[in-house]
Order: C-alpha cells, then structure tokens, then sequence
C-alpha cells in the first residue's frame, strides 16, 4: 500500500527519476501522487489527486529543480484521495517534508496535542503529524535524524516514513517499522523505495533497511543505525537478479497479460530452486507435530491447493487458516514442535506477517514461501523459500500464484519421498509431469486465450456467476471468482459442487452462468450430477475440462479446455489460466483497467 520513493545525487534535477519510479511503484496505490524536491533552500512541491499520468499533464510532475526529492503514490487510509491529503506533508514553515506508508494509530491524540501548541494542519491524514513533530524537535536543536529517532519513540502503528528538509539539504532520513523500504545504491547517488523496480532501470545494488532501524542517505553513501541502541549497522549490498525489462510492460497493453503469458518461464525458473531449500522445507514439516498453511487471498487460493498436494503425495494434511484470523482460530495451542508454512508473494501483508509473529511466540517453526527477496517475511522465517516469478506488477496476482503452486508441489513430493505414503516410482512419475508443466501453461494460454476474450463479450454484463469445482479444483474455483470481482467486478462465489445444491442453486434461473472446474480425476463424475442439476434449471454452463472429454463439452454451452494432465494434484495449474484470461477480459470488456482495480492495492500493509 502506497510507494515511496526518494533520491539525493551529485548532479542533475531528480524530478524525471522520481516521475518515472512512481509509475514503476503505481500498482501500490493510485489514488493520489506528490513529489517535493529542494533546491535553493526551497521546496518546489507538486500533488494532486488522480493517477500519475493525469497529474502529470496538469502539472508536469518533470519540471522541478533540484537534486533531492521524495516521491509518494497514496492508497488512503486516513482522509479521502485529495491534493490536501495528498503526500508530502509539511510541517508549518514548509522546511520539513515527509512521506509515510502505514498508519499511525495514536495520530489524534498526537494531532491534538500539536494543535494546541499553534500547529496547523493542511490535511486529514495520520501521516501529518510527523512533520510538525520534526518541527517542533528541530526547534529543540535536534537534528533531523536524532529529531526522527525522537519521533519513533512518540508514534505507535506501522510505518516506513521518508523525511528531508531544507535545514540539511544534502539528506534523506529514513526509517521503518512494519511496512517495506528498501535502499538502491550507486555512485553518486542514494536512492530509498517501498520496492526493488523503482530504482531497477538505474542499479541493482540494494540494501535492506529492517524495522527497528534508521538511515541516512546522502549522494556520498548510507549510513545505518540501530534504533534501540545506537549501534552502527554495516551491512553488504544485495544484487537483484531482477531487469528493469522485467518490471517493464515489453509490448503488452497491461501488465496482468504479461504476467499471464510469462508463467511458464515462471514456473520453469522455480522448478530449477536449489534442491536442498526443497528438503529442508519438507524435512521442517516432516518433524512437526501439528502443520498450518497461512495466507490471504490469492496465496491462500494456492495455499489450499499445497494442502491436496501434501495429503495426496505425502499422507501429511496440513490445516488452513486464513493468516487475519489465525489468532483468533488457534487461541495460543501451539508449540515449538508445531510448523507454519507461511505464504505471501510480497512478502510483507500484514495480516500474514502478524499471524506469522503471533506463532513464533510459542516458538513454531516458520517456512515462508514468497516472491521477494529481503522482504518482511524472510527476516522472521526459519526457512525461506524463494519463488521465481520475478517482480509483478499487476494488482491481481497471476504468476506468483502459479510459482507458489510449483514450489508447493515441489515441496510435496520432496515430503512424499520421505514419508515413503506413495511408491517411489509414483513419486518420479508425478515429478516428470510437474516437469512438463510450463509447456502445458503455455498450450493453455494459446488455446483459450481467443476463447475467453469472445466469452467475456457474451457475459461481461451478467451480474453474478458462480464458480464450483470438487477436490483440489476448489483452488481454482476460488482463485476464478476472486480475479474476477477484483478486477472486473461482477460479483462471483465460487462454491464447492457438492455444497452448490445446499443453497446457492437458489440463485440460478435461466441464463445464470455458472462456471465448473472439471479435470479428468476422481471428482468428474461427480460433478456431471452437479452440471445437470445447474441446467435442469436453465443455468449457462461453462466449463474448464480436458480438451478430449467429450461429454462434458456436450453439456456445456462453452468450454475452455486443457491438454490431459495426469496427475489431479496439479490441476489447479493450468485449470485457472482460462479463468484469469476470462477475468482479464471481463475487465476490458466492463472498461476497467485490470493492473489497478479499486480500492486494492499490491501488498496490503494494514490489518
Ligand atoms: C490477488 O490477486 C490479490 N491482489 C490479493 O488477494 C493478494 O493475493 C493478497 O493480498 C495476498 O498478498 P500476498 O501474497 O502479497 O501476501
Ligand atoms: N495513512 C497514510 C494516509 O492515509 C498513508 C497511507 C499509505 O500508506 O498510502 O495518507
């Protein structure tokens, strides 16, 4: 939730760089964009509410001298989307700027007692009264770092906050405490964002900031420190495999199709991680006591997909608890001999970071399976494995679902071997399938992708589909419904088949559409009894099935069909690329853009 960026460099204006980063960073929040940059003592500031692109033509967000700014695109917590509310914020003589993703739970009583000391505030949010403290400790003597230092000590909530002033005109001050800020390095130049691709075009060097900690940047270097003690941090730079090419759009009108056409390289590159990250995930679920899968939204999707796979290959039944109620599920019944597979593509959600702190107070072991390297998750995990989608862009997730599923299914029969539940020659054989899996993606995109674009034509308007799957294939069901109302906004429910005629099929009348998920495994003929149940009552039946299984595509009024896969547990894989190209097209079809649905952001640092 929202981007920040900020730059100090040894020669020329900053304001290009930061025009551009900040629409490398949109995808976190698109509400309302800011830029403040220095030159002359001065702060040349512009923000407004709206996307980049427009703000831009109406302001010119290029045209600003100096060579230090700070940058900010919003998704608003604390104030509607509005120029006031807009980032920076500034304290009253227009000397200190500051930039904040998070929030800042005691804000009122901290507003309050700033007013009445003469304060005036120009915005609604929490963020503003950041700059007003700094003010207040400058006017102590204070530097701005031991001012910030000062400031932390004063605010509760999460934050990563950005400060500069024209006091110390050579400096950006940054400090963290539960959202992202990652620190980019080059000769002559600092640079600090929420996230890697800001700065990918310019290095591929980049520092960790942790929580608890505070650097300073200048065009000379970093310097970190510690907050609880003053220690000096030294840390080595990190370099990013990640290219800016990767984080660009590459000819795709949006960055939700690319990503959809890139999972099968996705899937190739993370079928390639280091066996031993495999063994040792598996050997930690292996010794535990009790196994929990926690995650939010689509990585909970994959999440319950890894539980069938686990079962299936390895006898082992992990339980899943959305990570936002964990707490509240287990009511602290948990150990050190108990395992949490923890998974987030970004890293850093905070639901699922806090159920992941919450269990490692009773001292459970921790796997994180994420997308990003030096994120939150990795720094509390006892294990991590890295996933190789590389950056994606797009709000709805697509190939990170799709690297979670192939690490999960890595990690599955690595767990089968070592169970010894299914035979060995079962366990090569299942392995050989997953390798063949990218090019099966691949056949899927191009068979249905002409498909869903002219299906999506047929049923943009309807206002309510149902999605229904068995088994495994309730991943996919799920994962179908949720891209489509989060990018196309047609109400969706997916449902299990079996539990369909328990209540939703009250919904269905003529021309309902209602969307099976129907591999060839033990579910099908099952659900052939739930595909004549939803006609019989004159539903619109569309299905994702195999492409030979004749008899369902005689029941269906549309189908979407998939090369034989043989082995069930995988299914989810290439069964949910037709419903995130339908999805897709849904979006366009209803005039959305897809790569930024409302109100959602990339990574949702609030709880
Ligand atoms: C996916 O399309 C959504 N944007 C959302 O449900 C997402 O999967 C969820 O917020 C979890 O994010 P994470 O994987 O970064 O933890
Ligand atoms: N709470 C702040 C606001 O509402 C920051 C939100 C964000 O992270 O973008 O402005």
């Amino acid at each position: 939730m929202c981007g920040i960026i900020a730059v100090v460099q040894e020669r020329g204006d900053v304001a290009p760089f930061l025009h551009q980063a900040l629409k490398r960073l949109e995808y976190r929040g698109y509400d309302s964009v800011g830029v403040t940059t220095i030159a002359n003592n001065k702060m040349y500031t512009k923000k407004d509410k709206g996307k980049i692109e427009e703000v831009h033509r109406r302001l010119n967000l290029d045209e600003m001298p100096g060579l230090i700014g700070i940058g900010h695109t919003r998704w608003a917590t604390h104030g509607a989307p509005s120029m006031s509310n807009a980032h920076p914020h500034f304290d009253c003589e227009n000397k200190i700027a500051v930039v904040h993703n998070g929030v800042i739970d005691n804000f009122m009583e901290l507003r309050k007692n700033l007013s009445e000391k003469g304060h005036k505030f120009n915005s609604e949010t929490d963020t503003e009264v950041i700059p007003h403290m700094i003010e207040d400790l400058m006017k102590e003597g204070l530097n701005l770092v031991e001012s910030i230092k000062e400031v932390t000590k004063r605010i509760e909530g999460t934050y990563a906050i950005v400060a500069m002033s024209t006091k110390e005109n050579d400096k950006i001050v940054c400090t963290r405490d539960g959202n992202p800020l990652v620190i980019g390095t080059k000769s002559g130049a600092s640079y600090v964002s929420s996230d890697i691709p800001a700065f990918l075009p310019i290095t591929n060097d980049m520092i960790l900031l942790l929580d608890g900690e505070i650097a300073s940047l200048t065009n000379q270097g970093i310097h970190i420190e510690r907050l609880s003690d003053g220690e000096i941090v030294s840390r080595d730079s990190i370099k990013i495999s990640w290219t800016a090419d990767q984080a660009q759009k590459s000819g795709y009108p949006h960055f939700m199709l690319k990503e959809i056409h890139e999972q099968p390289d996705a899937i190739r590159k993370t079928l390639r991680l280091r066996s031993e990250t495999i063994e040792t995930a598996a050997r930690l679920i292996r010794e535990a006591e009790n196994v929990y899968i926690l995650a939010m939204g689509t990585s909970g999707h994959a999440a319950k997909a890894g539980r069938h796979m686990f079962a299936s290959l390895s006898g082992i039944l992990p339980s899943f608890e959305l990570a936002s109620d964990f707490q509240d599920t287990v009511y602290g019944s948990l150990s050190e001999r108990d395992c949490i597979i923890a998974i987030t593509q970004s890293g850093e959600t905070t639901d699922t970071i806090t159920a992941v702190k919450y269990a490692k107070h009773y001292g459970a072991k921790i796997i994180a399976i994420t997308n990003v390297v030096g994120s939150s998750i990795t720094r509390l995990a006892d294990h991590t494995v890295l996933t190789q989608a590389g950056p994606e862009i797009g709000v709805a997730a697509t190939k990170t679902f799709m690297v979670q599923l192939t690490s999960l299914a890595l990690i599955a029969l690595a767990l089968g071997e070592m169970t010894g539940f299914k035979e060995s020659e079962e366990i090569v054989k299942k392995r050989s399938s997953l390798e063949k899996l990218p090019e099966l993606v691949s056949e899927v995109i191009s068979r249905n992708e002409e498909r869903a674009r002219k299906l999506a034509s047929i049923l943009y308007e309807k206002p309510s589909l149902l999605f229904l799957g068995r088994g495994v294939s309730m991943a996919t069901a799920e994962e179908g419904a949720l891209k489509l109302k989060e990018i196309a906004y047609n109400h969706a429910e997916a449902y299990s088949a079996g539990e369909s005629k328990h209540g939703p099929i009250a919904l269905v009348q003529d021309g309902y559409p209602v969307i099976f998920v129907v591999p060839s495994d033990e579910t099908r003929n099952r659900i052939i009894g739930n595909i004549m149940e939803m006609k019989a009552r004159g539903a619109t039946i569309i299905s994702v099935t195999q492409k030979e299984d004749v008899e369902i595509t005689e029941l269906s009024d549309y189908v979407f069909t998939v090369p034989e896969i043989t082995e069930a547990e995988f299914s989810v894989m290439p069964y949910v690329v037709p419903l995130q190209l339908f999805s897709y097209y849904m979006a366009l079809r209803n005039g959305y853009d897809p790569d930024k649905p409302r109100n959602l952001a990339k990574s949702v640092t609030v709880l």
